[in-house]
């Protein structure tokens, strides 16, 4: 994985053929980010055409399944095909629908099995974060779809709390960054191995996008209804290029050296 930042936009069930060109044209990546856009399903294999090296793509989720007589169900190997790279798995949207941490973790295995970089997304309601329960909640997440056995898989984390998520009430960026750092130490604890990168989502735009990808702890941003175009994507991913240090300044990891 890459040291620079990571901005992710879900579509969620939105889009069209057309709206997707629409959004290709008007797209314009930003230095030193790297994007990645999840569009719905079907529409994966056109994105990946019309982005090229661009911005990657990735699905919205993936089967919990394996085999073929699962009517429906799209193999993260299919998506894969489809020239994605990367999976969203554990949405609290989904979530919602009935998936269950045993499914989140059986979609993250299958996700890095079928050749696609899991995104695993966690977070607490308002509920659970008022009665001061988001480490308890967050590290159940985390414990379940997590095991040390996926110490090597290429696994991100995306912190979300549901109160923010398409409500338009984006946490502070204080908030999101111990959130995020908190669910970092929990992840890294449970995987006993390096620190994985975290995202923040929830009501992610433009103005507030700086905000949080210039935090320590925050290593990118998954975008909801705000990366549905192309112009408000790149004005995201341009904030946060803008966020980060300056090319010549102190690197925050070590750089690697190249092999004679
Ligand atoms: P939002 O959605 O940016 O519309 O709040 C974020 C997400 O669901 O990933």
């Amino acid at each position: 994985m890459s040291d620079k930042p990571l901005v992710v936009g879900n579509w969620k069930a939105n889009g069209s053929i057309k709206e997707l060109e629409a959004w290709a044209s008007e797209f314009v990546p930003a230095k030193g980010v790297h994007a990645v856009v999840c569009p719905p399903a079907p529409y994966l294999a056109r994105a990946a055409e019309l982005l090229g090296d661009r911005a990657e793509v990735g699905a919205q989720d993936v089967s919990r399944h394996q085999g073929g007589s699962n009517t429906g169900e799209t193999f993260a190997a299919m998506a894969c095909d489809c020239g994605a790279r990367w999976a969203i798995v554990g949405h609290s949207e989904r979530r919602q629908n009935g998936e269950d941490d045993i499914d989140v973790r059986l979609k993250l295995l299958n996700a890095a099995a079928g050749g696609l970089r899991p995104i695993l997304c966690v977070g607490e309601t308002l509920e659970e974060r008022e009665a001061g329960s988001l480490e308890e909640v967050i590290g159940r997440q985390v414990d379940m779809a997590l095991t040390q056995r996926q110490l090597n898989l290429p696994i991100t984390l995306a912190y979300e709390p549901v109160w923010a998520i398409g409500t338009g009430k984006a946490a502070t960026a204080k908030q999101a960054a111990d959130s995020c750092k908190l669910a970092g130490t929990l992840a890294q604890r449970r995987l006993g191995g390096a620190r994985i990168p975290v995202l923040y989502g929830g009501s992610v735009k433009a103005d507030n996008a700086a905000g949080f990808a210039g935090r320590d702890g925050i290593d990118g941003l998954l975008v909801g209804g705000a990366s549905l175009k192309g112009e408000s994507f790149s004005a995201i991913c341009a904030a946060v290029a803008k966020s980060r240090p300056k090319a010549g300044a102190k690197p925050k990891s070590k750089p690697r050296r190249s092999k004679r």
